[in-house]
């Protein structure tokens, strides 16, 4: 595969088909896609399915055709606001001049019109029609109405046409646009990048209704994990109990206890480039849990904890260990504690925070880090999580790939 193509691994992308002759192109596009990686699912219009059948495009996507909006069993499943939120990116080909016309007015009175409007995913177009209507000026309005909404059209190439006539209106191949649809999640700093995050607190079950935990709400890592996806990594996040929406896109893996966030992180590691520890896990657990409520008894008790596992220590140590980034959460000598933290598990860059008091770190929506790895630092001053967590994603590319240029080099 052409490592143009690599940004397209992992990535859902849903087809959008409609009525024109160049539907017959959509199948070979659709394997093309998948050949390159990505997800694929099929939205077909009505007159799509004139010319080429919804049997056809499952079978080349793997996955089920949606034809319809107005289906209560197509919305109790992957309704359109599901099937709009899934997609990483919107790629309509052919792009019939109808619906051109439909996307630029902002017509939801079928299931892709509907999703064009309703995802925030990238849109791109691929025109496909006669020269004539092409070059009508109503379809000139529209396309110009179109970019200046930043939607993406993909040619129209210039040629022979199915009608005989010869001029602009023909879709582009399918190996061109699959190009340029990894092409929009190209230029990103962690364009094509597999990244696993970890956020959130830990709870340590003591009985089956008390457990020990602290006061990670786990929204800097749900942050983190939003820019990297920005800046065009795929996202694995590994969370631990937190009360925030899934960020659209990205695959959740959700844990409560640290050897079970253990266990995920080593299992979703393998392919990854980047490992950001930002959950606050808990060092030590109880050394068992009560089968049954404990009862109120004597004044004191005393509970046993053992260390949990490792998991920034480990995942640094693996053979062949990602670039990782683990979070130092401090309440007092951040910098000394932080460098210490560097060095004790060997880890590539530790970000440092102080906690506990009122207007930074777990709880709070603003933070500020100190940046330290081996031989340099950078300290990133107070500002909102989401600007604070682009800010640190800049960073850790920079580092990363100054890493990789190191060694190949
Ligand atoms: C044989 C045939 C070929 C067509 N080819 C195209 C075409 O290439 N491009 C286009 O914009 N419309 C074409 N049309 C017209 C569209 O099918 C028609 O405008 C339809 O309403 C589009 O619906 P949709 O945009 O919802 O898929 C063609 C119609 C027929 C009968």
């Amino acid at each position: 595969m052409s490592s143009d193509l690599r940004p397209l691994a992992n990535k859902r992308i849903l087809l959008g088909v409609t009525g024109g002759i160049a539907a017959y192109k959509s199948a070979d596009l659709a394997r093309r896609l998948r050949d390159a990686g990505a997800e694929v699912r099929v939205v077909m219009t009505r007159a799509a399915t004139e010319f080429i059948t919804p049997l056809t495009m499952q079978a080349v996507s793997g996955n089920p055709v949606h034809l319809h909006l107005l289906d209560p069993q197509t919305e109790a499943g992957m309704g359109h606001i599901e099937l709009a939120r899934w997609a990483d990116a919107v790629l309509v080909a052919p792009a019939s001049a109808g619906f051109m016309a439909k996307v630029a007015h902002g017509l939801a009175d079928d299931l892709l019109g509907a999703l064009c409007l309703a995802t925030a995913a990238p849109l791109a177009l691929a025109p496909a029609m006669n020269r004539l209507m092409w070059s009508n000026p109503a379809t000139q309005d529209n396309r110009r109405v179109l970019e200046s909404r930043g939607v993406r059209l993909f040619g129209p190439a210039e040629g022979e046409q199915a009608c005989g006539e010869v001029g602009p209106g023909r879709m582009l191949e399918p190996h061109a646009l699959v190009e340029m649809t990894a092409g929009l999640f190209a230029g990103g700093c962690l364009s094509g990048l597999n990244i696993v995050i970890t956020a959130g607190p830990t709870r340590e079950a003591i009985d089956p209704v008390r457990f020990i935990s602290n006061r990670s709400s786990g929204k800097m890592g749900y942050a983190i994990a939003v820019a990297a996806q920005e800046a065009g990594a795929t996202v694995t996040l590994i969370s631990g109990p937190v009360v925030l929406p899934v960020p659209p896109r990205l695959k959740r893996v959700n844990v409560e206890s640290a050897v079970q966030m253990y266990e995920a992180v080593l299992a979703n590691v393998r392919d990854c480039d980047i490992f950001i520890g930002a959950a606050a896990v808990a060092d030590y657990h109880p050394v068992s849990r009560a089968a049954h409520k404990i009862k109120k008894g004597q004044n004191e008790m005393t509970l046993v904890l053992e260390r949990s596992p490792d998991i920034l220590a480990s995942v640094a140590a693996l053979p062949e260990a990602p670039y990782t980034v683990g979070f130092a959460a401090e309440t007092e000598n951040l910098e000394v504690h932080a460098r210490a933290k560097l060095a004790a598990k060997d880890v590539d860059m530790v970000a440092a925070n102080w906690v506990g008091g009122p207007d930074t770190g777990f709880e709070s929506d603003e933070n500020a880090l100190l940046l330290i790895w081996e031989g340099g630092g950078a300290e990133l001053p107070c500002a909102p999580k989401d600007r604070l967590a682009r800010e640190l994603i800049a960073v850790i590319a920079e580092r990363y790939h100054a890493k990789n240029k190191a060694q190949t080099s």
